[in-house]
């Protein structure tokens, strides 16, 4: 992706877009009583483009505007199918940028449980989706080529479990670049499906076993996974087998919701504006933005 490119492109689309969306969801503008903007964690060129359109017609037609942390957005994304989620939760935050464990006990009550040291799970699956030919993000196709796989066709090392709930992803991505560079041509072809779905066992075996792990020393009410590998069949699987044996709710949004998308950045400002959290409204765009800057203590708000 190039930032620049990136950045521009939304900046021809965001009008469009804004049409399209009011459009199909049958709302007139004037109808709008509180406008949200991501402002961050993200490519900073495009972030400007969508808060600030969103921020410029809250001003126009003066209504409140809300920054929100995309993370942030993430965690609660469950919760616009699945209406108020039992505290505590636990969050498989997996995407392209980000793999995050979290506890959460209420809004801005959350506690980063572990985090990638190296790649994010989908970067990964972008990267050997990439090695298999497939288009940009391959994630999506890795999971439909995986699942007419056999996923113990190969062996791959596991992340060494240094007893954290910590993930790496790095060391799988190099074992499968060189076990595809040491296969003749013909069978790398032919066994992308036996490639893909032993890569996809391994690393989600070791990511299912660090949420288990996490739910017998949390002890939460729910799990719940976001974020664009969330949309992946074998991981939900996984992840509503696991929520059974505990006897506890597994809760993921459907696939669209699972992505980047607005829905979610709408649903917790509306959340906080609720709650009567309110943050500066003109906080920066930010690329990095860890999302420990928002926690508060308990019994911060009502
Ligand atoms: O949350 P998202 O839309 O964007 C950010 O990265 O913030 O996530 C995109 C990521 C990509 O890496 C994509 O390959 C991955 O989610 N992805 C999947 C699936 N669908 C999307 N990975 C595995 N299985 C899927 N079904
Ligand atoms: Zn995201």
């Amino acid at each position: 992706m190039v930032p620049e490119l990136a950045g521009r492109s939304h900046l021809e689309l965001v009008d469009r877009l804004a049409v399209k969306a009011l459009n199909e969801a049958g709302v007139n503008l004037s109808d709008i009583e509180l406008f949200a903007g991501t402002v961050g964690p993200g490519l900073v060129g495009s972030l400007l483009v969508g808060a600030n359109y969103a921020r410029g017609l809250a001003i126009a037609l003066d209504k409140p505007f809300r920054a929100v942390h995309h993370v942030e957005a993430h965690l609660w994304s469950a919760e616009l199918e699945a209406g108020k989620l039992p505290l505590p939760f636990l969050v498989l935050l997996v995407s392209g940028g980000h793999t995050l464990l979290l506890r959460v006990d209420g809004l801005r009550r959350y506690t980063v449980l572990g985090r990638t040291l190296d790649d994010a799970l989908g970067e990964a699956y972008d990267k050997v989706g990439k090695l298999a030919g497939l288009a940009f993000p391959a994630g999506g196709e890795v999971d439909r080529l995986a699942s007419s796989g056999n996923p113990r066709a190969y062996d791959f090392p596991r992340a060494m479990d240094d007893g954290s709930l910590n993930f790496s992803f790095s060391g799988l991505k190099t074992a499968y670049l060189y076990r595809i560079k040491a296969l003749p041509l013909d069978v790398v072809q032919n066994d992308a499906s036996d490639l893909l779905a032993s890569f996809q066992a391994t690393a989600l075996d070791s990511v299912v076993n660090k949420v288990r792990r996490a739910i017998r020393s949390e002890e939460p009410k729910a799990i719940v996974a976001a974020g664009g590998v969330a949309a992946n069949s074998r991981l939900r699987f996984m992840l509503t087998d696991l929520a059974n044996e505990f006897h506890i709710a597994s809760h993921f949004p459907s696939r669209k919701l699972c992505m980047d998308n607005a829905g979610m950045i709408g649903y917790l400002a509306w959340k906080l504006e609720q709650s009567g959290i309110t943050d500066p409204a003109d906080w920066p765009v930010r690329p990095r933005w860890p999302i420990e800057s928002l926690i508060q203590p308990a019994g911060s708000f009502s």
